[in-house]
């Protein structure tokens, strides 16, 4: 049997929460003197510390409940916020499977909760037979899936397995998903009571400078997101303007369109060249490609202002290359094409 209270750190489920002036008087109406605000100007107030419309809008397009969801300062605040509720510093464990989103291990580090790593395979898939070994040697209180993976791009197999073997609380991270053709996790959460699924409308929904993420799991999980998180996380302004992104998705789709016609362009053009080894497949909204000398490549583009990002030490010879505007995919290649016709050695 599943059992939340054995999983929450013991101050956090002990934790009175601080009560906000806006979360005990909940009333629209009233002469409010009671947040210590300038009663003037057009965003003195406190926003809603819940995002109720927010969340009703996103509730309406996912076609999940309300009560499922909690929106974060971006979905790397979900993150922080679930390390802090279930990894007592210095004794709780948690799991990935590597390469990854470098984040996990900066939030481990911070909460000083030792993150094992699990290689994936050739594929860039999980291998069940080690993770299977690993939690069988240790206890894990969180396990983190990327899935479709950063930097890899791909989306992960075998969750289902994964979920069925492992006890501790599943984040997968679904900040990728809204490129995939396969289906989000984020209906199982009635199905799973320790899984928690963060998306976000940083990457496909285009409000990366807003901080919008989001988390959907079950209600205690989010009564306690609830309880740990700074009261007013979500500002007005982001609410608003994620609100408004939200009530046009015929534009995300338009543009969503454009993105992925535009990966295949990229990928077609990409595999012409000659310095291009290899093109990781993707599900997301960037290619992972493998070259001779990534280091030097990427300098050489830097030089001529188009910014890549080199994971290659993550990933032997790897670069990252996000899709871009059309325009701005072209003169990638433009500057690749030059590139990869020069007599070698072509980088120096
Ligand atoms: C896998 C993954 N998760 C989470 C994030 C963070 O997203 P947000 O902007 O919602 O904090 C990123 C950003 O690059 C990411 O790649």
């Amino acid at each position: 049997m599943f059992n939340l209270t054995q999983l929450v750190r013991k101050n956090i489920l002990s934790l009175r929460p601080y009560s906000s002036a806006r979360s005990e008087f909940t009333g629209k109406e009233g002469i409010f003197l009671d947040a210590n605000e300038n009663p003037f100007g057009q965003y003195n107030r406190y926003p809603d510390p819940y995002q109720k419309k927010l969340k009703s809008r996103l509730g309406e397009l996912k076609n999940i409940p309300s009560e499922n969801i909690f929106i974060g300062n971006g979905s790397d605040e979900v993150i922080d916020l679930i390390f802090r509720i279930f990894c007592q510093p210095q004794v709780d464990k948690a799991l990935t499977f590597s390469p990854t989103y470098g984040m996990y291990q900066v939030v481990a580090d911070i909460h000083e909760t030792p993150l094992t790593q699990i290689p994936l395979d050739e594929n860039f898939q999980i291998d069940l037979e080690a993770f299977q070994q690993t939690i069988e040697k240790e206890n894990f209180k969180l396990l983190l899936i990327c899935s479709p993976n950063n930097p890899t791009g791909n989306i992960l197999k075998g969750i289902d397995k994964v979920l069925e073997m492992f006890k501790g609380i599943v984040l997968i991270d679904e900040a990728y998903i809204d490129f995939s053709e396969s289906s989000s996790w984020a209906s199982k959460v009635q199905e799973y009571p320790n899984l928690i699924v963060s998306q976000t409308l940083s990457k496909a929904w285009g409000l990366a400078a807003a901080r919008v993420g989001v988390a959907y799991t079950n209600p205690d999980i989010i009564a306690l997101l609830n309880k740990v998180k700074p009261p007013y996380n979500v500002s007005q302004l982001n609410q608003e303007i994620a609100l408004q992104t939200l009530a046009n998705p015929q534009i995300f789709e338009e543009q969503k369109a454009t993105i992925l016609a535009q990966k295949k362009y990229l990928e077609k053009e990409l595999n012409q060249l000659s310095i291009i080894q290899k093109i990781y497949p993707s599900d997301a909204n960037f290619l992972l490609v493998e070259t001779a000398e990534p280091t030097a490549l990427y300098n050489r583009l830097i030089g001529q202002n188009i910014i890549i990002r080199n994971r290659s030490k993550l990933v032997e010879n790897a670069l990252r290359i996000t899709v871009g505007t059309p325009e701005e995919n072209q003169l990638l290649i433009t500057q690749l094409k030059k590139i990869s016709n020069e007599k070698s050695p072509i980088y120096r």
